[in-house]
């Protein structure tokens, strides 16, 4: 892996770039978006494919090695499939992955890979048909279960399942999905809910990993296994006899901020430089009035620059972030 140019005030070299394609999704999660209507951006609004490839270039010749789709829901933007394909083109870009509910998998898992998709993340926060629809507001956890096996049977690899730990609502199914991982060669991730955006599920005892990690333990011993390059923030283990593997994901009761290497794009082309901060650059404006690569470059170190050491946000702290998970995409 090349060197980042991107270095933050703390030495940090960001080489990962997440990018949201679209703020709409076929599915209301309770913990990403909220239930009172937010106005989605219009076609103006948001960055076209075009622009987005330019930006991605911009960040791959200052060192952005990695990038993952996000949205929304990626998979609900026209087009998204020949984008797909020009953006795992660019020269210098090493991994590409994308984060999907997987609702739309199945019938498009052809396109993704022929577009050059080798390994995704998908939602599934639940094994229950009910409470998938409680939990998305949307009954398709048939769909999503068959994406999960439609991109097993392309052969991705690895198939992340995100799953958000969640109190009181699928507290008592961690160990079913968690068993996951002793037949399928999925990388379990369990993740603590982040709270912010506008509305917020109030959870006096959050989930957090400790506890996660206990309740799964009556499974089996669990490994811990060793991060590689490209893992992301989850500390990895593994059942003993297990074919896949467990992750956990301690954004809030042990975060991961000093070896944070991420900036972020949203739909409307604002460049953040945390997930859990506001602080962002808008790359619309310039892009449309004109602006070189270079200024492209320079709001990258500019956004580089201001990125938080780490965040602020606590379990049972009422948020001060006001940006919705389901315009920053995760
Ligand atoms: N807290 C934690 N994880 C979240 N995700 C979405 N919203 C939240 C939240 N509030 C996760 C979902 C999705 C990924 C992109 O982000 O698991 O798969």
């Amino acid at each position: 892996m090349n060197d980042s140019k991107i270095i933050d005030r703390h030495n940090r070299q960001l080489n990962y770039l997440r990018v949201s394609i679209t703020d709409r999704c076929n599915l209301q999660c309770i913990y990403c978006q909220p239930n009172t209507l937010i106005p989605k951006l219009s076609h103006d609004e948001i960055l076209r494919y075009e622009e987005i490839l330019r930006i991605i270039k911009v960040g791959v010749s200052l060192g952005i090695s990695k990038v993952r789709i996000t949205g929304g829901e990626p998979l609900v933007r026209k087009g998204v499939y020949d984008f797909l394909k020009k953006l795992v083109n660019i020269k210098g870009l090493e991994d590409v992955s994308l984060t999907t509910n997987g609702a739309l998998l199945k019938d498009n898992m052809d396109k993704l890979k022929s577009a050059g998709i080798r390994r995704i993340n998908i939602s599934m926060d639940t094994l229950n048909r009910e409470k998938y629809k409680r939990i998305t507001g949307r009954d398709s956890f048939l769909q999503a279960w068959e994406g999960i096996e439609a991109a097993q049977k392309a052969g991705l690899h690895p198939i992340k399942i995100n799953v958000v730990a969640l109190n009181g609502i699928n507290d008592d199914e961690l160990n079913d999905i968690a068993q996951l991982s002793f037949t399928y060669p999925f990388h379990i991730r369990f993740i603590e809910y982040m709270p912010i955006g506008t509305q917020l599920i109030k959870d006096k005892t959050p989930l957090l990993a400790p506890d996660i990690l206990k309740r799964i333990e009556s499974l089996g011993r669990l490994n811990p296994i060793a991060s590689e390059s490209y893992d992301g923030p989850a500390k990895r283990f593994k059942f003993q006899g297990a074919l896949g593997e467990i992750g956990i994901i301690s954004s809030i009761s042990h975060h991961f901020c000093e070896t944070c290497n991420r900036l972020r794009l949203t739909a409307s082309g604002k460049l953040r430089s945390c997930l859990l901060a506001d602080y962002h650059q808008d790359l619309l404006a310039p892009l449309r009035n004109g602006c070189s690569d270079n200024d492209l470059a320079d709001i990258f170190l500019k956004a580089a620059s201001h990125k938080p050491f780490k965040h602020q946000v606590a379990a049972n702290q009422p948020a001060a972030v006001k940006g919705n998970m389901s315009s920053i995409g995760g």
